[in-house]
Formats: C-alpha cells, structure tokens, sequence
C-alpha cells in the first residue's frame, strides 16, 4: 500500500504520537510502577471531578438536555448557548469587545491550531510563501507536525536570564527580530508549554505592536492561562484586541475527554474557521460546551479557577521542584522559573548524553519525560541547548512523580 505525500507526511514519526503513544500504552498497561511524568494530562482534582459529576447529573435530570446534547449536531461555529455565555463572561471579567461573531469552537484547540497554521501560512494565491513565527523557542510540541506544506514555521532561539543558584528565565530576543512579508502570524503559548513561561505583558505589547504594523494575526495559546483553567502562578494582563486569536481549552479545566478548544478572534477568522469544521468535522463536538454552560453563566468556572485549580498546581509545582532540588543537589542543573502550566523544564549544563537518549534511559526505567529536542519547531540552527533539556510534568499521583524524579537523579549522576 502507498500513501500520498499527505499520508507520507502525516505518518512519519514525530514528538507529540510519540507522547500520544507513550500516554495511550501507559494508560493501557495501568502499571503501578510507571512514572508517566510525560503526557500533558491535567490532575483528577476530587472537588472538580465532583463538579462535573454534578453537571453531569443535573444535564441527566432536566428533560431534554441529555437527549439535546447527544442527539444534534451543533452550529459549525459550535454550541450557540455556550458561545453567547462566554462572550458575555469575557466581556464581563476583563473589558473585551467580543460578541458571539468573536468565538468559535473547535474539536480541542490542536485542531484549531492546524487549521490556524494552515490559514496563516504556507502557500499564497501570489506565489508567494508564508511562515508562522515562533518568536521565542521551545515552544509546545504539538505545533511541530502541523503544517500541510514543509517548512512552515521559524523559530528564534531565546535569551537566557539566570535567577538565583538554580533558576533561569526565557525572554524574547527582540534584536534582530523582524517581521518579514514572509511571516504570515504569530505564535506564542502562555503560559509556554514546555517551560512554564509566561511572556512578560511588556514582551506581548511588543509582539502585538510587531504583528499589527506587519498586518498579520498574534495567535496566542492560552491553554494554561486566564480566565480557565488559570493554571498560572504571576501576574499577566490578560490580552485580546482585533489582530489578536486567543485560543482557550476546556481540557487543562478537567475536560480533555470532552475536546472542547475556544477561538477568540475577529469575524473574519471565526467564519473561516466555521467553514473548516464544517468541512473536517461538520460541527464541533457539544458535549465540554454542554457540560460547562451553567459554570460560564454562573461565572462559577472563573471561581474555580482561581481557587481550586490554581492553588493546587501552585501547591504540587512547589512540591515537585522541591524533590527535584533535593535530588539534583550539586549536579549542573538549572529548572525555567515555573510560572503556570504543568511542568518543570529541566535544564541540565552540558549534558554528556542527548536529551533523545536520557529519555530512552528513563523510559528503560520505567520513567517518562519528554525530551526537549521536540519543543524546537521551526529553529533550523543547531544549538545545543536544545539536547540538553527535558520536559517534566508533575500533575500525576505525587508518589510517582517523587519516584520518577529521584530515578532521574540517579540517571543523571551516572553522567556527572
Ligand atoms: C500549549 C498547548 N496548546 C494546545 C494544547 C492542545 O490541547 P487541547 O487540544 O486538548 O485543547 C495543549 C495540550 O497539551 C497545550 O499544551
């Protein structure tokens, strides 16, 4: 059997099937002795898992709601009601002009990014060739394999800030960083996925700035970020303007089962986006909206946000750093200064082995992490900074992310 140039591309070996593999066996297996401390799966907090059975039964209990959720099929856009409701939350909680023409929903917000990325960039009815910008790199996996043209997205390598013995920040490097004709959006995740960054509102006024005067989208990835699940731990102003795609996710809230992603943008891009669903999905799965729509109309989902699902993440990242610090005592370590989402980025000086090969180590032992050589989409210069990182992430059972840290330890001191 051949495939196309489609399938070829879109079957070749690439990061996120291999963490979707390593996530899908290690859930098959259900091996007490696995440290799955890889996937990007948010934490089985009792209080919202209690939550949402209550929504859940309440959605069983009223006539027709049940029958309504499982039994049409939404707008392209996405469930009406949960798109009024959340416009009227957005507008409410932080000032945005944003209408139910500013929202779309999509299949999860993966889905929306390839259809983003495949908007924005590759090839123009000119002839000409457009790229997505990554302004700063590692940036999240899972936008690597997601262009339907090769080599449509350019990455830039960051600058480095040390914070004290064992921390360090990524900031944008702003020199040198110009908006070509060949850029065609912009893309940043924040918080970041791998890192746990969170661009500076200083750093996003410029990028924004950038954007605008070139005429093409930021597209900002706020699976992390305000107002849910609001798994950040600084301040950052929320951001939205009408050259501005914030993209929101109900799967770090609890609901990955659900795929529910969320499109903020100007009409022009949600109707687009509307028509892609019609074409790749017809419409949007209802259920995440149908389970989440009395939270938005209540606001209860910001509250929760806040005062569960923030304090806990806080609480677990602290936990884990500390048995990292404990474990990795006197090694050349450095960890990015955890500033949302669900991960330590662990930062090892002059690792004598690739990243690649500490993760194929770590994986003999029972261990999974994510190797940073993945979170480089789009940086075609060889830096090698790159191999000597890995992603860690700590909202699995504590047990097995203390375990899965101090067999890194011991992996990591066979080197040094
Ligand atoms: C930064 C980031 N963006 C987008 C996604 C995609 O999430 P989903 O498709 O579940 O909404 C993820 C998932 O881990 C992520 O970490």
């Amino acid at each position: 059997m051949e495939f196309s140039a489609f399938g070829e591309k879109f079957t070749a070996p690439s990061g996120i099937a291999e963490l979707m593999d390593d996530l899908g066996a290690a859930l098959a297996a259900a091996d007490p002795s696995l440290c799955m401390l890889g996937g990007g799966n948010p934490a089985h907090i009792p209080t919202l898992q209690a939550l949402f059975r209550h929504r859940m039964e309440e959605i069983l209990r009223i006539p027709q709601q049940f029958e309504r959720m499982v039994g049409n099929y939404d707008a392209a856009t996405g469930n009406a009601a949960f798109i009024s409701a959340l416009a009227e939350l957005l507008a409410q909680e932080f000032g945005w002009p944003v209408g139910e023409e500013n929202i779309a929903l999509t299949t999860g917000s993966q889905n929306a990014f390839f259809c983003l990325f495949n908007l924005f960039a590759g090839a123009f009815a000119d002839g000409s060739f457009k790229k997505i910008l990554f302004p700063l790199a590692p940036e999240y996996i899972g936008y690597a394999d997601s262009g339907l043209a090769p080599g449509m997205f350019t990455a830039r390598r960051p600058e480095i800030e040390t914070i004290g013995s064992d921390l360090f920040k990524y900031h944008v490097d702003f020199s040198g960083l110009e908006l070509s004709h060949r850029i065609g959006a912009v893309c940043v995740s924040r918080p970041t996925n791998p890192t746990g960054n969170v661009l500076t509102d200083q750093e996003m006024a410029r990028l924004d700035e950038m954007a605008r005067a070139c005429g093409v989208p930021l597209i900002i990835d706020n699976a992390y970020g305000t107002p849910f699940p609001n798994v950040i731990f600084t301040r950052a102003r929320p951001f939205w303007n009408d050259n501005t795609v914030v993209c929101l996710s109900l799967s770090k809230f609890g609901l990955p089962g659900c795929r529910t992603g969320i499109v903020i943008a100007r009409p022009e891009i949600i109707r687009a986006l509307a028509n892609l669903n019609g074409i790749l999905n017809l419409a949007p799965s209802g259920f995440g909206a149908t389970l989440a729509l009395e939270l938005v109309r209540s606001g209860e989902i910001i509250r929760v946000s806040r005062e569960i699902i923030e304090p806990y993440y806080r609480a677990r990242m602290e936990q884990a750093l500390g048995w990292l610090r404990e474990e990795l005592a006197g090694l050349p370590y450095r960890v990015h200064k955890p500033e949302g989402a669900l991960f330590l980025w662990l930062w090892v000086k002059e690792l004598p082995i690739s990243s690649r090969e500490l993760y194929v180590r770590l994986k003999r032992r029972n261990v999974l992490v994510i190797a940073g050589e993945y979170f480089f989409p789009g940086l075609a210069e060889e830096w090698p900074h790159r191999h000597e990182c890995i992603r860690i992430t700590y909202s699995q059972e504590p047990e097995a992310v203390q375990r899965g840290i101090r067999i890194i330890g011991e992996e990591l001191r066979r080197l040094f």
